[in-house]
């Protein structure tokens, strides 16, 4: 018997051994993982790919990448629009599907058995159009962290609203700065210019009851007395109880600042919970995370969607192996180890109610109510031109804070830039 091959009669013996030559990998490839990273998240990938390297004989490189969101995104499209094919996974942002899926695989028929494993809302946020864009390989919801022992120690409640906050923060700071340490200061969190800016600023805006930017429905909505409100009480925090350098800082300063045990409060999402109880922090043991305050008794906290995938590039030349990667990065071994090591909440259901991971990373099963009713930033409404929203918005949040303009004038801009950006529809 004799089979046709590539133009080729070969007889039965010669396609047993081509069959068993393509069973084991002749060659081990090298595969190109490229990813920005906070915490320990660099150090950590390499025992995290290790079972799957061992498994299948690749290797994993990872290329590293500033860590803010808005610089990793300039770049991964630059190298997508040049069709770069010596990137073979790109870890992408849980706002980045719709403007990014032309360049990514569709993997839907290949996490047909893992995807219904992971929460619906999730993997929906990664769909376009039908298309499965990327894998989650965690979700993110901000908390607010305190000193418990400083709470304690001035007698001060967990703050509930922005007004309590700001309170706390000013006692605490004023008595610490009192009993000798001037480095101390109220509450730190990400006010440079960029992506978490804009998270930080939709969760004031939304918690005063002043929506959230564009709607779901794709009307602005962002100019109006709430929002106002909002931007002028953060404003008020600059150089009072949080340092004027805040306007820099993105997550990794603020964690920083806290970390050494000079902060009362901090914003910042899961990931800070394990290394805060590191035992190179002078905070281990000390804190206690809450959900971010409200603008008035009455309004709603709320808690930025963030999140994390794994793409895998349509311009890879080794897409199969990118594929087993994205799968294993996106199961649940990975997501545990993930999970215990760098205290990233899962997106597998099922590991809320893994007893390791409460044990190691108690924030984990409190944190699943959070960030399920998170406020997901509005990527969906304005498709392709998010970016541009965002970067005008935190724009004109950072003049706001940095005293370029009242809040009032600055979001009456912001509005009619946004409109002219909009045109006749999203
Ligand atoms: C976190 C979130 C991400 C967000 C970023 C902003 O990494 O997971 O969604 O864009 O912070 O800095």
């Amino acid at each position: 018997m004799s089979y046709g091959f590539k133009g080729r009669v070969l007889r039965s013996s010669a396609v047993l051994a081509l069959a068993s030559a393509l069973a084991t990998p002749v060659m081990a490839e090298e595969i190109f993982y490229v990813s920005g990273a906070v915490g320990n998240a660099v150090e950590n990938f390499k025992t995290l790919v290790k079972p799957w390297e061992e498994a299948t004989g690749n290797t994993v490189t990872l290329v590293p990448m500033p860590a803010s969101t808005s610089d990793q995104f300039g770049q991964y499209r630059l190298w997508l629009a040049a069709g770069a094919t010596d990137i073979d996974l790109y870890q992408t942002d849980v706002i980045w599907a719709p403007q990014l899926a032309d360049h990514f695989v569709d993997l839907s028929e290949a996490a047909k058995d893992l995807a219904p494993q992971h929460f619906p809302s999730i993997i929906q946020s990664q769909t376009v159009n039908g298309k499965l864009v990327a894998l989650p390989i965690f979700t993110d919801a901000p908390a607010l962290y305190y000193r418990k022992d400083l709470l304690d120690k001035y007698g001060v409640a967990v703050p509930t609203t922005w007004d309590e906050l700001t309170a706390a923060a000013q006692k605490i700071q004023d008595g610490e700065r009192a009993a000798g340490n001037a480095d101390f200061w109220g509450y730190v969190w990400q006010g440079n210019a960029y992506e978490g800016l804009t998270c930080n600023a939709l969760e004031w805006i939304k918690s005063f009851g002043g929506g959230q930017i564009v709607e779901p429905d794709g009307t602005i909505s962002v100019n109006n007395p709430n929002a106002v409100k909002a931007l002028e009480t953060a404003k008020g925090w600059v150089g009072t109880i949080s340092p004027e350098g805040v306007l820099a800082y993105q997550e990794e300063e603020a964690r920083g600042l806290w970390q050494t045990g000079n902060a009362a409060f901090m914003r910042n999402w899961p990931y800070a919970y394990g290394l805060g109880n590191g035992d190179d922090s002078a905070v281990k043991g000390k804190f206690a995370v809450a959900t971010l305050p409200k603008g008035t008794a009455d309004d709603t906290s709320a808690a930025t969607l963030g999140g994390w995938n794994v793409a895998v590039s349509k311009y890879s030349k080794h897409q199969d192996i990118a594929i087993s990667l994205a799968l294993y990065l996106a199961g649940p071994e990975a997501q545990k180890q993930r999970a215990i090591a760098e205290t990233n909440l899962p997106t597998i259901v099922a590991l809320y109610d893994d007893a390791d991971i409460a044990a190691a990373a108690p924030i984990i099963p409190q944190w699943k109510e959070v960030f399920l009713n998170a406020v997901p930033r509005p990527s969906a409404p304005t498709l392709g031109k998010y970016n541009e929203v965002s970067s005008k918005f935190w724009s004109a949040v950072h003049e706001t804070l940095s005293g370029n303009g009242s809040a009032a004038d600055n979001l009456e801009v912001l509005e009619s830039d946004l409109t002219e950006l909009k045109g006749s529809a999203w």
